[in-house]
């Protein structure tokens, strides 16, 4: 809620937890009490006292929370900023008026500006792995979700106060590529790429996979250029650097349409050599057994750690050839992460099939002594389904290109606002069309569980009236159009002297929860509350703007309520920005 009162709140408390000999927690969890003729912010003892008893004192946990509650209570009850303060079970409520509640959330915002809802800095580093689209195929549909959601991911972290390195690692070896590079030698040699580049990559290839699929002869001549590739014959080595550049610069130019951008990008063919001298480490520690030539080295993981019933099972990380597996890799990715960022915790936002392989590879690095194995964690998101079950796959080419995807977006959104602003320039409904073809594809990627399909679909992204992108972009435009038809600057800070409607008091507390829903989100990794909140505080403006006339209103009703809608536009606009959102003035 707001950060000044509860920075202040929480310094009177520590000093005081601190001089009592009571167990200080690390950040003070509060809950925001909802409007009940007042508003207010709690927060619990008990884990400072059920701290108490655990370490020895002989202590009644409930008992003793509420007389930690009580002692708070009577320190903060001299601070004039609270209406009331009260302990009630443990918890220290403190309330503020309505009218000086709804000035200081009112406030806070005008003076935040773009900050608003950030939290203080953590002192942490995370780093999110996402969108890892493989070079020498397309980028589909498929591919989507993970850079939609790993970006949205980035940015609530960061406004919650993370530090936050956003990784990419594209599959750039194995055997698509030598398919791709042999196809290209036989029948493509010379030519280059056209303007479509990531398309014509997902052509070649899947054109590559018909062409073995048909002519099962060529088989021989595909395992001659891997064998070739293996050894590094400089011929081979040198196209797969060039080839690989077209689809990075594809990649690029589409993640600069989607407006995401990375710190850092790792490649399958960076770590493979690493990863194989792991496996020699596993090796030595006893942790692998080295069954080549007639088989593969293996760990097996349940044997290792005593489980009876099958939980980890076996993981091969080296073929019998010798040849680097994609665990091989992973094994020295997650090293060289935290090596290079010195990370708290190290995120992979990878779809959920891959749940047992990544368990697999952190148990691995943990039973070798790796500390930061448990600090890996796996953001697991379900699978994309597109109406009339496209699939999705690109060895069939049958693939929804995502250049498809958003320009389709971008016709419909043009459409859409044509209908809605017939006057607009031109240059401006292609600008607000962008907005909101990305927003149509973005939200439903974020407002679903990530452990639930996504089911997409164009009536749904673009509606206008449901819960999609589109109704609380144009919140926004409302409160912006208000806001232009003022005359002069917003008004200067007061009071709501004046009985505050509901549909105000609604808004008003929708606004202020936006803080802790980034919070929230950052915490869970679910963007899903912030899609949520965002929501319910865009209903809440159109019921305020359909109830509370602003413009016409006398002051000082006026005057607060023209900060009230540039208070909630400045909110929408920071939630839709942390959700990767375009927030447009007009519609
Ligand atoms: N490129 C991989 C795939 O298509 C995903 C990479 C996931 N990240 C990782 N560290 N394994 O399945």
């Amino acid at each position: 809620m707001f950060k000044s009162e509860k920075r202040r709140v929480e310094k009177i408390l520590r000093n005081f937890l601190e001089q009592k000999e009571i167990p200080v927690p690390e950040s003070f969890q509060w809950k925001p009490i909802p409007f009940s003729g007042e508003w207010g912010m709690s927060v619990s003892f008990f884990k400072a006292a059920a701290q108490e008893a655990r370490s020895g004192k002989q202590v009644n946990v409930p008992e003793r929370a509420g007389e930690i509650a009580r002692m708070a209570a009577d320190l903060i009850s001299g601070e004039d900023e609270f209406s009331r303060v009260e302990a009630v079970q443990g918890y220290l409520n403190l309330y503020f008026a309505p009218d000086q509640f709804s000035r200081k959330v009112v406030d806070s915002v005008l003076a935040e500006g773009a900050d608003f809802g950030s939290g203080e800095p953590k002192g942490e580093r995370l780093m999110v792995e996402f969108s890892q689209p493989n070079t020498h195929k397309a980028f589909h549909v498929g591919h989507l979700r993970s850079a939609i959601l790993g970006d949205a991911v980035c940015r609530i972290l960061e406004f919650a106060g993370y530090d936050v390195v956003r990784a990419n690692y594209y599959g750039d070896i194995g055997l698509h590529v030598i398919q791709w590079l042999w196809n290209y030698m036989k029948f493509h040699r010379g030519e280059e790429p056209p303007q479509d580049t990531t398309r014509w990559m997902g052509d070649l290839y899947a054109e590559a996979v018909k062409r073995l699929e048909e002519n099962p002869e060529y088989e021989q001549e595909v395992r001659d250029l891997y064998a070739r590739w293996d050894e590094r014959d400089p011929e081979v080595v040198a196209l797969w650097k060039k080839t690989r550049e077209w689809s990075l610069k594809g990649f690029e130019n589409l993640y600069q349409i989607l407006d995401i951008e990375f710190d850092r990008y790792y490649a399958n063919s960076m770590v493979e050599e690493q990863g194989k001298e792991m496996v020699q480490e596993l090796i030595e520690k006893g942790i692998a057994e080295d069954l080549r030539p007639e088989d593969a080295v293996l760990v097996r993981l349940d044997d290792l750690l005593g489980l009876e019933n099958e939980k980890y099972r076996v993981l091969v990380v080296l073929r019998s050839d010798g040849t680097a597996l994609y665990q091989t890799l992973d094994l020295a990715l997650a090293k060289l992460k935290f090596e290079e960022y010195d990370l708290d915790t190290s995120i992979y936002v990878v779809d959920v099939r891959q749940k047992l392989h990544f368990q697999q590879v952190w148990k691995t690095l943990e039973i070798a002594g790796y500390d930061w194995a448990k600090d890996c964690e796996h953001l697991s998101y379900e699978l994309v389904n597109l109406p009339g079950n496209v699939v999705m796959a690109s060895r069939e080419g049958t693939v929804v290109l995502l250049e498809d995807l958003i320009r389709e977006a971008r016709a419909r959104a043009l459409e859409v606002v044509e209908e809605k602003n017939p006057s607009l320039a031109s240059d401006e409904k292609e600008k607000v069309a962008k907005a909101v073809g990305l927003g149509a594809i973005k939200y439903p990627m974020l407002d679903r569980d990530n452990t639930r399909i996504v089911t997409f679909d164009w009536d749904t992204a673009l509606d206008f009236n449901g819960q999609a992108a589109p109704y609380i972009q144009y919140a926004h435009v409302r409160a912006n159009s208000i806001l232009e038809k003022m005359e002069g600057p917003v008004p200067e800070a007061l009071t709501p002297d004046y009985t505050l409607n509901p549909a105000e008091i609604e808004l008003i507390e929708r606004i202020s929860r936006i803080p802790d829903e980034i919070q929230n989100a950052a915490r869970d990794r679910k963007p899903l509350h912030l899609t949520n909140a965002l929501y319910d505080l865009a209903r809440s403006f159109n019921a305020f703007y359909r109830e509370c006339p602003v413009l016409s209103a006398e002051d000082p009703v006026k005057s607060f309520r023209l900060r009230l809608v540039a208070a909630a536009k400045q909110t929408i606009a920071n939630g839709l920005t942390s959700l990767g959102i375009g927030a447009p003035s007009v519609m």
